[in-house]
């Protein structure tokens, strides 16, 4: 005997267009969001552009001063007064040259490329790319680098992005913090990993956000301050090479004498071998 289907009353057919109405009115909110976006992500891309050709342009009367720096030293005695102040000019035409150098080299489009890699060079690229905003907010950064690590297998660039973003996130997180710290560590847990951690003293990730700050679009920052692509683009980058990138439990205590942090993201990536490596993994 089969059921006899109930015929929809209008109370039914109401409450479906209601929830129809609803279900649009959701879909409008979310393209409307994406659709702003994809405005902020082409404006972005815009400024890496306008960079690369500031960066051209610095270059040229950077250049012209350091040379001209020379030009007058070579004419000083070694008691002139003024070598010093000759010498500060060099000194710092130099680290502008180098920070410059970096940013080019972070601009670069990279592909994934596995080299042998020693992790603490895109570690130090990043922190000196970051260095002024590090001193400017009055942060004290801890390391506690292991000596003699094997290298890792991943490109140097792809590295300094993920170590920029998670420094940049740490740099964020600690702006009203009382006590400013960030502690970096590396280790070897494991035969065929290596190891950073990140942590920062700042405001953490509350419990219900923990689950979501991977995903693409997901910030907590002001529409000016962020995007929501730093974690996600952390964790493609380091998918690629076969490693990780983690949130790790709120309580997780620090070995090498570290303090206690709010937050502490681990880093892991693949030793490096030389024959037999896995074949690159193309990012889609
Ligand atoms: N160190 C941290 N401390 C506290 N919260 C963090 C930290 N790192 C990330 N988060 C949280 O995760 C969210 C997502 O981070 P993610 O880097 O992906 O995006 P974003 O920093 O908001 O924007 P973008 O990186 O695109 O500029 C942040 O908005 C923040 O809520
Ligand atoms: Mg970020």
């Amino acid at each position: 005997v089969s059921p006899r289907k109930s015929r929809p009353t209008a109370v039914s057919i109401e409450q479906a267009l209601a929830a129809s109405r609803a279900e649009v009115h959701r879909l409008r909110t979310e393209l409307r969001e994406t659709r702003d976006l994809l405005i902020q992500l082409g404006k972005m891309n815009e400024l890496g552009r306008m960079t690369a050709s500031l960066i051209h342009e610095i270059n040229q009367p950077l250049a012209g001063i350091k040379s001209f720096a020379q030009m007058v030293r070579r004419k000083m005695t070694e008691s002139d007064s003024q070598l010093a102040k000759i010498v500060a000019i060099e000194e710092q035409t130099s680290h502008i040259e180098s920070l410059i150098d970096r940013l080019r080299r972070f601009s670069r489009q990279e592909r994934l490329v596995r080299d042998p890699i020693d992790v603490h060079g895109p570690l130090e690229s990043a922190l000196t790319l970051l260095e002024h905003r590090i001193r400017k907010k009055g942060i004290t950064v801890d390391l506690a680098l292991a000596a003699n690590l094997p290298s890792v297998a991943a490109s140097s660039n792809h590295l300094q992005q993920v170590f920029v973003n998670l420094l940049v996130n740490a740099c964020d997180a600690l702006d009203n913090a009382l006590e400013k710290r960030i502690v970096i560590a590396s280790s070897q847990p494991e035969k065929e990993r290596v190891e950073v951690i990140v942590g920062d003293s700042g405001h953490g990730v509350s419990p219900e956000n923990r689950a979501k700050i991977f995903e693409y679009f997901f910030t907590t920052k002001p529409e000016d301050r962020g995007t929501g692509i730093g974690l996600a683009i952390c964790r493609e980058i380091l998918h690629g090479y076969g490693g990780s990138v983690e949130l790790l439990p709120d309580s997780t205590a620090l070995s090498n004498g570290l303090p206690p942090m709010r937050t502490l993201f681990a880093v892991r990536i693949p030793v490096w071998h030389p024959a037999g490596a896995p074949a690159p993994v193309r990012m889609s």
